[in-house]
């Protein structure tokens, strides 16, 4: 069986190493399972989770970024509360990684200029939005004034949208690591506060 044979079965240091290479290969690869997990934050009260693309993944600073437009609702629940989580699941790996983050966020500086610049045109049209993601509207509506609402703007006028980017960079606390196997399942936490530390979990 081809599972019997993963090396990342009952090794931390390869568990590690495999979880590390799925984030940073899901940055670069369009069709990575790991390139859209659902980030979570908010309060006891209230609490929700959407999909986001995972844009930078860091092992050696332990840390992952996304994009986000700094209008969006989840700017003041991170605002409010910077402990956060992202949630993965990749079916062809049966590895199910659950991050839990402090989220900072990134407004008009060195790192929202690096990743804007790196922003292609099709990607830079969210942030050229007239009023913020979740404002209500009395018709169906892109929420993109005409000039903007096909691809007939070139990328001078896209810069447009810096003004409501924002990165949003999560430092890892924890990582939990599920695998699926039929002969048995597996699961760990990795906290990487203080020193490093492993630990097995009952799955
Ligand atoms: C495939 C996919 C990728 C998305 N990527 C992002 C993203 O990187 N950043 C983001 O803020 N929203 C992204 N969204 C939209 C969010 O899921 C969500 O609808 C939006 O952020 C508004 O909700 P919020 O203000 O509560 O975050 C994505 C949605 C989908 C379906």
């Amino acid at each position: 069986m081809v599972e019997n044979q993963v090396n990342y079965y009952e090794n931390p240091l390869e568990i590690e190493n495999k979880l590390w290479s799925l984030l940073v290969e899901a940055v670069k690869n369009r069709e990575s399972e790991f390139r859209t997990p659902v980030f979570i934050c908010g309060n006891k009260n209230d609490l929700d989770g959407r999909v986001i693309v995972l844009r930078k993944a860091d092992k050696e600073n332990r840390f992952v970024q996304f994009h986000s437009d700094i209008r969006s609702s989840k700017i003041k629940k991170i605002k409010e509360n910077s402990n956060c989580s992202i949630l993965f699941y990749g079916k062809k790996d049966k590895i199910q990684l659950r991050l839990k983050v402090i989220a900072e966020i990134n407004f008009k500086n060195n790192i929202t200029r690096e990743s804007w610049e790196k922003t292609g045109h099709i990607s830079r049209k969210c942030y050229l939005v007239t009023n913020g993601p979740g404002s209500v509207s009395e018709k169906p509506t892109s929420g993109l004034n005409s000039k903007f609402d096909n691809f007939d703007f070139t990328k001078e006028q896209s810069e447009e949208g810096y003004k409501n980017f924002c990165v949003i960079k999560c430092k890892i606390k924890t990582i939990e690591w599920l695998y699926l196997a039929a002969k048995g399942h597996r699961r760990a936490l990795i906290n990487f506060e203080a020193s490093k530390k492993f630990t097995w979990l009952v799955p």
